[in-house]
Order: C-alpha cells, then structure tokens, then sequence
C-alpha cells in the first residue's frame, strides 16, 4: 500500500536507504570489514574479464558497476545492451563471467543474452531483485538486489539497490584480485556502509519546494539535455530515460565531452541543461562543458557537493569523499523527474506504453 504517499513511485523513491540496507545484510564479514559474496562460489576464482548485459535503468546500473569494478580491480568490463548482445558472435575472454542485471528478472531479451553466453560455455551470474524469477533458474549463480517489490513502473528503489550490488561486487572483486589501492576499497567500504544513514537523512530534509522550482523549469522547456562524466555519465543517461517515461517530455543524455560534437548545436535558450556533479575527479571538465552551455544561451541545472562546485548549485549535495554521492544525485533526478509528471498531471505510476516488465522481445 502507498501509506500516506501519494504514487507508488514517491514511496519507492523514500525506500531507498531500506533497498541500500537490505541488500547489505549479511554480506559484509562481521569485524573483517570485508565483503563476501557467498553466491558467487560457485563461480570460481575472479574472472579474466566481466560482460554485463542489461536493458534500460539495469544497464545504467550495470555502467556503473564497470566503473566502480574497474576502480577496483583489474578485471576488464563490458556493458551491453542486452538486446544487442544476443544476436552477436561472442568475442569474449573464455572464463569471462556474463552477468544479467534485472530487476524483474524476466526481461525476455536480458534472458535470451544469458542463455546465449550460457549456450557458449561461459558462466553466468544473474543481479535480480526477484527470488525464484526466471532468470534464477537461467543463470548459474543469482546475486539478489534487495529492495523488495517494485510497483512504479519506474524503476527507482531497484535502482539504489543495483547501485549498491554492483559496488558490493566491486569490493568482493577488489579483495579476490589483489588492490591495487587497499586504502581506497576500505574506504569505500565505510562510505557503503554508512550510506543507508546518510541517504536516509538527505531525503528526510529534502527542499521539495526547490525541487518543485526545478520541476518547473524542466516543464517549460522544449528539450532537456542530462550531462554528466564518468560516474555521472550513467546517472545522466538514467535522468534522462526517467524523464522521458513519466513526463514524456524530450530528453536525452550525453557523456559532457561528447556535447560539441554534435548535441551542443540543440543548445539555444529554452533548451534546459541537466548536470549531476558527484564524480570529484572529473567535475571541473563537466564545469566547463557547464560553462560552454551557458554561453550559448541554454539554462543549466546543477545539481552537486560542495567539493564539486565553484559557485552554489541548483540543488546541493552534503558533502561526499566517494562514491556514496550518487546515492544523493539518483534521489533528486528521481524526484525531479517525479515532481515534473506531477505538475503534469500524469499517470505516474502507469505511464503511457510501458509495462513494468517486458517479457516480450
Ligand atoms: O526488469 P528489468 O530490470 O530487466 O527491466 C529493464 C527495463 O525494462 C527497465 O529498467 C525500464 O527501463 C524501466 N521502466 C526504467 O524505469
């Protein structure tokens, strides 16, 4: 039920430190600060290479994960469309390990990638935040997202707890391979882990009136455009596919260094500009992708850490040393995406055309 929530959407929004919380438990080695992953056992030892395959918000989540694995360890990534995917010869490491991110765990087309590699002698790992689903019963081992029922068609919660898998793994991975920075897998364990707290009390004192001004913004202008780079890449493009289901209004995302070839000509007033800033090390080349919008007349919306942002942005992050600020950029795109289809008037929870899983191809 929706409680005192007025869409299903909001009240999964809300749940997501729960969804970052439970799919933690019991995966975390008591007093050894290490993370084990039981269910990859079976597996074997690390991989010499890892392909995801995944369709809409599961293979943002799978982008980030190459990101946080690489960081990590020294395992090459992949990331496909699982649509794609399956109807390619495999051109893939032998031992690689092929892994179906879903949230459904049916997604016809996430199935017929799996069974594809399975068919070709690789082993499989399916991230599913459905126990007994079908891709349970395709993969050879099933890593579970933990956020419970997902009845938004858009997918918010299962999102945070596919963030939290894929950095989960990054850090199981870390440990099997040899660090490459010790320091820097502990630490990000610290930051996993107070995670759920701290997303906890940002939404508890979200400014929906500043969201709601956004909102307002994102609603009168004819085209919205995310940006973002290296972990703000996935989460732009997961902006921009949210917007689109809910507000149907036309949006789309770009790595910012991709702009002036080509998107940065859409860029004229009333054209809005959508920049999440968490990734530290990269914030000052999406400032100045931010700054090339900004002369030519496009409005932009900053949503960022103190630690990423010369001047006060639209909506302000707390501060963040890690990974942990994408938590806090996913829950205001999610909101502002939410707010906006509100201020609409739309059916949030069954937008038009879409089904909450696709189990057709
Ligand atoms: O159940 P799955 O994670 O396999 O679903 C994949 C996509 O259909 C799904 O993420 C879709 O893009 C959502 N409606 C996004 O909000």
């Amino acid at each position: 039920e929706k409680g005192h929530y007025r869409h299903f959407m909001e009240k999964e929004i809300f749940e997501g430190p729960r969804a970052i919380m439970d799919t933690l438990e019991g995966r975390i080695a008591p007093g050894h600060g290490r993370v084990m992953l039981s269910e990859l056992t079976r597996l074997g030892p690390s991989p010499p290479e890892i392909v995801f395959v995944a369709c809409g918000t599961s293979y943002h989540a799978s982008l980030l994960g190459r990101q946080l694995i690489e960081s990590l360890s020294d395992i090459p990534v992949r990331v496909e469309i699982a649509s794609e995917f399956r109807y390619r010869p495999l051109r893939i490491r032998k031992g690689a390990w092929v892994v179906g991110v879903t949230q459904s765990g049916e997604t016809a087309d996430t199935l017929g990638a799996l069974d594809h590699a399975r068919r070709e002698g690789y082993l499989t790992l399916a991230v599913t935040n459905v126990p007994g689903s079908s891709i349970t019963r395709e993969a050879e081992a099933t890593l579970l997202t933990r956020a419970g029922p997902e009845i938004g068609v858009a997918s918010t919660k299962a999102f945070v707890a596919q963030m939290t898998a894929v950095w989960l793994l990054a850090l199981h991975l870390a440990r099997r391979t040899g660090l490459r920075e010790e320091e820097g897998s502990r630490r990000s364990l610290e930051l996993l882990l107070r995670a759920p707290a701290r997303l906890e009390g940002f939404l508890g004192a979200i400014d929906l009136a500043a969201i709601d001004r956004l909102a307002e913004k994102v609603a009168s202008s004819r085209f919205v455009i995310f940006i973002g780079r290296g972990l703000d890449y996935p989460l732009a493009i997961e902006g921009a596919l949210k917007l689109k289901e809910i507000t149907y209004r036309p949006a789309d995302g770009y790595p910012g260094g991709e702009l002036k070839h080509g998107p940065i000509a859409l860029i004229e007033p009333g054209v809005l500009v959508v920049a999440p800033l968490v990734d530290l090390d990269l914030a000052a080349k999406e400032w100045s992708n931010i700054r090339e919008v900004e002369a030519r007349g496009g409005t932009v919306v900053t949503i960022a850490s103190p630690e990423s942002s010369p001047v006060a942005p639209s909506y302000p992050l707390p501060p963040t040393d890690g990974w942990e600020g994408m938590f806090f950029a996913t829950a205001v795109l999610q909101l502002l995406s939410y707010r906006t289809a509100v201020l609409m008037g739309n059916d949030v929870d069954q937008p038009r055309n879409l089904a909450k899983s696709v189990t057709v191809e």
